[in-house]
């Protein structure tokens, strides 16, 4: 990290963190970040699902949820950029304060509860980026209105509204904050679902754009068997894993760990670690994966490809650690191959999968 992106860092950890959030999307979309260098290599490139990555590493949902800073996300070098989540209708989330910085933990919860811009002005934005020279890949993440009465068509609408404009679009069925959301993790009710964006798809003429399935990392394995399965029924490109958790783990030191909401970041890694790689050994090949949760080096983002990965994407650590942290991680993805004789990522995907299906949590 430069002098001046500590600095940065440092003033907007000062502010309490909505407005710092607030502050940073700004900031990067007047270009007034200083730009970290560049990491570009075939090495990183990864093909997954008919894309083209330039690398594996991306914005995870929720930094981003109105696509403001799209542009500034792919030139400080992330490899794919999912904005979102993205509701039909506007919303204003749940009431002030709804995120916390658990800095002793490396952590923070949030119960933000989707507050959103709504699916027309998101998608009018996405429209100017649709011809970015040099873009990388852009997901959407859609999500149904707190209120709505038929969420299953939430999501038709949204798969509806940016099948023109996105890349792969994720079905976000894994906030903690959306009271009853997570029941659609059911295999019978996710069935319903996938075949809802399908059709929706299809109406379109985009019948083939990869829709991920993102999912908790709070679940048995039995459960996350049958989302496997549904999944592959459905006809989805693969899952991301995981959302933030609604456990908290006996490490946290943080007073703030007691606020409700879904955590997210270092405390995050092992068990989002462990449960991509339970994903891994079940989908058999058949699902593709991105790996998030608590990734916030060279280390972490390689344990996730090693666990099962095809991509990557993290959230928190670009909050406590900035935009170096991109081109820090890349080169060190780099390094990594050379050491271990590898000579494109998806030679490494899966490699030490047993290994962290076995591994033990720590204590809750
Ligand atoms: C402030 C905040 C907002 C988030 N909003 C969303 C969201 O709108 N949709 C979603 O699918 N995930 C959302 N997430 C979850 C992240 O995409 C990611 O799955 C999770 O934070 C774990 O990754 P991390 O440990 O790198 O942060 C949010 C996370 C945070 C911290």
């Amino acid at each position: 990290m430069n002098a001046g992106e500590m600095l940065a860092l440092r003033l907007l950890h000062a502010l309490e963190p909505e407005q710092a959030h607030e502050l940073a999307i700004r900031a990067l979309q007047w270009g007034l970040f200083p730009m970290p260098r560049h990491v570009a290599d075939e090495r990183l490139r990864v093909d997954c699902c008919g894309l083209s990555f330039p690398n594996p590493l991306g914005m995870a949902a929720g930094f981003d949820k109105n696509a403001r800073a799209v542009p500034a996300l792919f030139n400080i070098g992330f490899g794919f950029v999912e904005v979102g989540t993205v509701t039909p209708l506007a919303q204003p989330g749940n009431p002030r304060p709804r995120l916390f910085r658990l800095r002793e933990d490396e952590a923070v919860i949030n119960r933000l509860g989707f507050n959103n811009a709504g699916q027309a002005a998101v998608r009018e934005r996405l429209l100017r980026y649709a011809r970015l020279p040099g873009r990388g890949v852009l997901g959407v993440n859609i999500g149904a209105n707190k209120d709505s009465r038929d969420r299953i068509a939430d999501y038709a609408q949204g798969a509806r509204c940016f099948a023109g404009v996105a890349d792969y679009l994720t079905v976000n069925i894994s906030s903690p904050n959306t009271p009853g959301l997570r029941d659609l993790q059911g295999a019978e009710a996710l069935h319903r679902l996938l075949a809802g964006v399908r059709g929706a798809l299809e109406e379109k003429g985009r019948a083939r754009l990869p829709v991920f399935v993102k999912i908790a990392p709070d679940m048995d394995e039995a459960v996350l068997a049958d989302i496997v399965e549904a999944a592959v029924e459905g006809g989805a490109a693969g899952l991301i894993v995981s959302n933030t958790t609604i456990a908290r783990p006996d490490t946290l030191k943080s007073p703030l760990k007691e606020e409700t909401g879904g955590l997210s970041g270092l405390p995050l890694f092992v068990p989002s670690t462990r449960m991509l790689a339970r994903a891994f050994l079940l989908a058999k090949g058949r699902l593709r994966l991105i790996g998030v949760g608590g990734v916030r080096d060279a280390e972490t983002a390689w344990a996730k490809i090693r666990a099962g990965a095809d991509l990557v994407q993290l959230l928190t650590a670009f909050v406590y650690r900035g935009p170096s942290l991109v081109a820090e991680i890349l080169s060190g993805l780099l390094d990594r191959m050379e050491r271990a004789g590898f000579n494109r990522l998806n030679e490494v995907v899966g490699t030490r999968a047993e290994e962290w299906a076995a591994r033990k949590l720590p204590v809750e």
